[in-house]
């Protein structure tokens, strides 16, 4: 694994989830109030959550692992980012949903809690988050050697064929770089404020900041979904579900496209489906 280009990214991440965060409001009364931030595709995936140890991997700000916790699962957060897991804990504290937040690379993270003997029923990831590994395959073998016998790994995520386009959505990028770093000078953008209600979940919301630059530049790993399913195959977990869908949830990934009433991104009218999401449950044992 890369890990100093993971730290020069977890610089990008701690500037652009201030500037995130400063778009959702009031989050502890938005939690304290009954919000939820989960889609139906990952839920219908992860399956019942009462009573589960649950590790979400790169779990930004912990909205997601909260919500997740409420449905009754025992709740670890992983983040490289600093203000991330600062915000969690800040957020578990005010909403009074109790979970456990943890700073570290998740490949450190994995690694130790696999020499400790930490294991959990079900592992996710969502929305984002394949495309700041630098090792798929050590990731698979890291997930597959924490789960319990019987337990399932889920990622919902967004599409490769997704990322590869323009604002004209023609083809920009590749669809695999083969473990090769691309760079972005710009950092991450601040796509919360890109998405409008998209990524608010029913919180009314607030300007917070405006115009937002990230001063730090970022390095990803544009992974096929061959990659990942491959990845987790050789770690030996059994495919349990592959899944494609052709919208993305809350993020508004170009302009041009727009959002129904379930916050769902389509693309223009006109275009044809392109697969903006994909989803993957896999098993061990
Ligand atoms: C797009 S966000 C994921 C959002 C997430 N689905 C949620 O619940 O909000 C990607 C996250 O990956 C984290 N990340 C990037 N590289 C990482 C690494 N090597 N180890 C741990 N976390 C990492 C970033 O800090 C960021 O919070």
């Amino acid at each position: 694994m890369q890990r100093d280009l993971h730290e020069q990214n977890r610089l990008s991440w701690n500037a652009a989830t201030a500037a995130h965060n400063s778009h959702k409001g009031d989050q502890a009364a938005f939690f304290r109030a009954g919000g939820d931030t989960l889609f139906p595709e990952e839920l219908e995936l992860l399956g019942e959550l009462e009573g589960v140890e649950l590790l979400h991997l790169q779990c930004n700000a912990g909205q997601d692992t909260l919500s997740l916790a409420r449905r009754g699962a025992r709740a670890t957060g992983v983040d490289i980012s600093d203000e991330a897991i600062r915000f969690a804990r800040e957020l578990s504290a005010g909403s009074g949903i109790a979970a456990q937040f943890e700073r570290a690379d998740i490949y450190d993270w994995l690694r130790e809690a696999g020499a400790a003997g930490r294991t959990f029923d079900r592992v996710f990831s969502s929305y984002g988050a394949i495309g700041w590994l630098s090792d798929l395959e050590a990731w698979g073998r890291g997930i597959a050697r924490v789960l319990r016998p019987g337990g399932r790994f889920v990622l919902v995520e967004f599409h490769r064929a997704a990322m590869m386009q323009g604002e004209d959505l023609r083809p920009l990028q590749p669809y695999r770089s083969y473990g090769k770093p691309l760079h972005e000078p710009e950092g991450i953008g601040d796509y919360v404020a890109a998405s409008g209600e998209g990524l608010l979940h029913g919180a009314p919301g607030e300007a917070g900041v405006q115009d937002f630059r990230n001063p730090h530049p970022t390095w990803e790993f544009a992974w096929g979904i061959s990659d990942v399913v491959m990845a987790l195959l050789d770690a030996g977990l059994t495919l349990e579900a592959l899944r494609e869908w052709p919208y993305s949830n809350g993020c508004l990934i170009h302009p041009g496209m727009r959002a129904d009433e379930n916050r769902r991104f389509h693309p223009p009218p006109g275009m044809p489906d392109l697969p903006l999401m994909f989803g993957v449950a896999a098993r061990k044992g």
